[in-house]
């Protein structure tokens, strides 16, 4: 492991922030994580992270225990520190624009930091920001709680593109990183940080700070719009006699111009990210009198897109008023715990509105469900209990087990055997012709 001698400071210790922060400390980077929530801070030392997220709680008791990362709320434990990174939250409020509170709370609390320093430091935006938010919010409150020390700091924007139940393999290894530097000299700071950090600097592109928070903006909702463009042709193709999305969705994938990724048809997308930043992008563009029409096309879409489930189920079984269905995934997607914007609060919504009764079964998120719905649906431990004398199941996360199940467990246990596939995890053909009732998104040969 590479030993670097940059201690760096962590503001905000979500999955971002933690991810990074035990990923360098990993790699022998001095990190000292903050986060305001005292709670989150007392399981975090204990090497336990407040979410789900594949091989981080390894790294991190690691990382504790090594002493390269030490976690708290007080910031004066920032002092040593040559490079701070923001990575708080960014939700969006009511009417869809960015909430910059956490930003702004984060920037005057690191700016009190940089009055006393007496070294050159870096400031670095990791949160996703919308343009301009660098240099015209993080910037003034630097300036005035440091007192206007701007030739002792520098600043950049420097966005990440970790995606949930990967954010360790994205960190370490990343396709790009996007560097928004306010000057030079914060420019060649934060790039020679990370040529020490990963040897073999990554393709990088070298910008402004406006440029650089446009890109994740414009990343996220082109990979959010590419997910609605899939569900319309599957939505076609369960009205066209013999057609199937995912081969449709193959043949165009080999394409290098188009690419595969991206291009599962399902549910429609979920998770604190695109919903939220799709959202905040149109928003911004209405402030700029710009009408980001396909944006916006492509979030109604995403909005309509989970109940196509409902509509399935009732060509399947008629009224689902009384039912019980089970419901196999509640995690916004696999390797993960998070349910927010996930698809399944919508379905569980709508089938309770319609009078159904709910059984979900999760491998990671039941504990979260629990806090949203409490007794309102049934919890199940296994695929097998949730089956159980069900009149219908509803595949909603993609999980791996999911997609070994076989028309034989729906017809052992249900009490009558009909199956939803809403990720396309299992095989049509198999299903069709063992008798079992299915139906799945972008599928025309439903019985
Ligand atoms: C996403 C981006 O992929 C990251 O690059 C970005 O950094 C992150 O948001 C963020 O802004 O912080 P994440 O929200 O973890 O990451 O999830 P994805 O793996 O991108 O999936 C998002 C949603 O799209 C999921 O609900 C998934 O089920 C859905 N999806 C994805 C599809 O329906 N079809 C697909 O082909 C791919």
């Amino acid at each position: 492991m590479a030993r670097s001698t940059e201690a760096v400071g962590i503001v905000g210790l979500g999955y971002v922030g933690l991810t990074t922060a035990a990923c360098f400390a990993a790699r022998g980077v001095k990190t000292v994580g903050i986060d305001v929530d005292e709670e989150k801070i007392a399981g975090i030392s204990r090497g336990k992270p407040p979410f789900v997220e594949e091989g981080l709680e390894e790294m991190l008791r690691k990382a504790l225990k090594r002493g390269y990362l030490n976690v708290t709320s007080d910031y004066d434990a920032l002092a040593d520190a040559r490079i701070y990174y923001i990575t708080v939250g960014t939700p969006n409020t009511r009417k869809g624009s960015i909430d910059l509170s956490s930003v702004k709370s984060a920037s005057r609390s690191i700016g009190k930091v940089l009055r006393s320093s007496e070294w050159y430091k870096l400031v670095v935006v990791k949160s996703t920001v919308t343009p301009g938010t660098t240099s015209q919010v993080v910037r003034p409150l630097l300036d005035s709680e440091s007192h206007r020390r701007q030739d002792n700091f520098g600043l950049a924007a420097n966005p990440e593109f970790l995606r949930e139940g990967h954010a360790i393999e994205d960190t370490m290894h990343p396709d790009r990183l996007v560097i928004g530097a306010s000057d030079l000299t914060s420019e060649r700071t934060l790039v020679s940080f990370y040529r020490g950090f990963y040897r073999s600097l990554p393709k990088t592109i070298r910008t402004t700070p406006v440029n650089a928070e446009l890109i994740k903006y414009a990343s996220n909702s082109f990979l959010a719009t590419k997910i609605s463009f899939i569900n319309e042709i599957a939505n076609l193709c369960a009205n066209i006699p013999g057609a199937d999305v995912s081969v449709v969705a193959k043949g165009m994938g080999l394409d290098k111009r188009i690419a595969p990724s991206f291009l599962r048809a399902g549910l429609g997308y979920g998770g604190s990210c695109f919903p939220k930043d799709v959202q905040t992008l149109i928003k911004l563009a209405e402030q700029v009198h710009v009408n980001m029409s396909i944006a916006t096309t492509a979030h109604k879409a995403n909005r309509r897109q989970a109940l196509v489930a409902i509509e399935l189920t009732q060509k399947l079984i008629g009224d689902i008023s009384g039912k019980k269905i089970a419901m196999l995934g509640l995690a916004f997607k696999p390797d993960s715990d998070d349910m927010r914007e996930a698809v399944s609060l919508r379905l569980i919504r709508e089938l309770m509105n319609k009078g159904a009764k709910v059984t979900a079964y999760d491998p990671a998120a039941v504990p979260n469900a629990r806090r949203i719905f409490g007794d309102r649906i049934d919890y199940s431990k296994s695929v097998k209990e949730c089956l159980n004398r069900a009149d219908c199941c509803i595949v909603v996360t993609e999980w791996p087990e999911f997609s070994k199940l076989r028309p034989a467990h729906f017809k052992k246990l249900m009490r009558t055997p009909a199956v939803v596939d809403g990720r396309r995890v299992l095989d049509p053909q198999l299903f069709v012709k063992s008798g079992v009732r299915f139906a799945a998104v972008g599928y025309s040969g439903s019985t």
